[in-house]
């Protein structure tokens, strides 16, 4: 199954791979959405619970064996020819990763050739780097004629990201990615890796997002130090998982003012998301919305992942009519603020949020992760 957005960025991953590489045997094509937290950012790494959906916007990946034994990755103006997969500090890396990845599993690669085409914003907290890396990995699956569970899916992706690059993620984005359900949100434990589909059924509220244009910085040294601090505190009260934190535990903790707001904001962060997919379940949108902006000030004032600007364009939408609830989404330091608005008054939140940035805002509609898409995903 594709939609006409997939299908006409497939086409457009493909010209760009024709375009660096000349015409050539027909390409094995894959799409895979973006993802958009609702409630549980910056849980995933500690064991926590986490309301995200999979979005309209995504990235397209149009792939063949090359001719030339050389490794080519086309995304649009940008071509690099390599010879071997493996991190390079070039555009190819991302794109290359899951070819790591699936060697190291065992799995044969050849040589490819590889053209991208995106919808979805890159570096905007909205998991783009997940998005490039299943597309890849299932477009390979493809070429090679090869089947895997969706849970080896966003395992591979995950592991090109984690393991072949470096970057210290939990594993929200690939799961997301790959298993957001048709016609709502999944509510991930990352303890246990259950998730729970829950629907979103109700055409009188859209969420709208605001593109700031200032860069996250997963992989960069602040992500990882707020993962490190939220280890280590969890480490200190001997405690597995932020789902096991509880308020008398981290007083009697008298751990570093830093960590304590850490886990403050892991433990309450997590409980949000858990309520915020009953609200859903109760539609009751105003509740939703409330547990948003809840989650975007424990994100400021706790984690301390926000920035000014996001501040500012939170602010602006929450004071716009209509808003039911706006924060963040993804890693922060910069990116995109997602807002819970009524349809009616949609294009006043959008031009709220515009007019506090400059940046670019769109509707985010949710969408089937691969495995509802793709046929040679197997159920797992
Ligand atoms: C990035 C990471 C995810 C998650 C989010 C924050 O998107 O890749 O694993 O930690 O930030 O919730």
């Amino acid at each position: 199954m594709t939609t006409g957005e997939s299908r006409a960025l497939i086409l457009a991953a493909q010209e760009a791979l024709e375009n660096a590489a000349g015409a050539g045997p027909a390409a094995s094509s894959a799409w895979a959405p973006g993802r958009c937290t609702l409630v549980g950012e910056h849980v995933d790494y500690a064991g926590g619970q986490v309301l995200c959906v999979a979005i309209q916007l995504g990235i397209a990946v149009a792939l063949r064996r090359s001719t030339t034994e050389r490794f080519r990755v086309a995304s649009g103006e940008n071509v690099v020819t390599r010879i071997e997969a493996g991190p390079r500090g070039d555009v190819g890396d991302r794109v290359l990763a899951p070819v790591v990845a699936l060697r190291e599993r065992g799995i044969a690669v050849p040589v490819v050739e590889v053209g991208i085409a995106a919808t979805l914003p890159a570096g905007a907290g909205l998991a783009s780097s997940a998005a490039l890396m299943v597309a890849v990995t299932a477009a390979i699956l493809r070429l090679l004629g090869l089947r895997m569970t969706a849970r080896d899916l966003a395992a591979v992706a995950l592991s090109a990201e984690r393991d072949v690059l470096g970057i210290p993620c939990g594993p929200l984005d690939q799961r997301a990615v790959v298993d957001a359900p048709a016609q709502g949100a999944l509510l991930l434990d990352c303890a246990t890796g259950a998730e729970v589909s829950v629907g979103w059924l109700w055409p009188e509220a859209v969420l709208v997002a605001c593109d700031t244009g200032t860069h996250h910085d997963v992989g960069g040294a602040e992500y990882r130090r707020r993962r490190e601090e939220t280890e280590s505190g969890l480490a200190a009260l001997s405690v597995e998982g932020c789902q096991d934190l509880t308020e008398a535990a981290i007083v009697a903790g008298h751990l570093d003012p830093a960590i304590e707001r850490r886990l403050r904001h892991v433990m309450a962060e997590s409980r949000r998301a858990v309520e915020g997919a009953d609200a859903m379940r109760r539609a009751d949108l105003v509740a939703l919305g409330r547990l948003m902006s809840a989650s975007h000030r424990s994100l400021r004032d706790l984690h301390e992942v926000s920035t000014p600007i996001l501040d500012t364009v939170v602010s602006a939408v929450e004071a716009a009519p209509g808003c039911l609830g706006a924060r963040m989404v993804g890693a922060g330091f910069g990116g995109t603020v997602v807002a819970l608005v009524t349809l009616e008054n949609a294009e006043a939140c959008r031009s709220a949020m515009a007019d506090a940035c400059g940046g670019e805002t769109f509707l985010l509609r949710p969408s089937p992760g691969v495995a509802v898409l793709s046929p040679d995903v197997v159920q797992g």
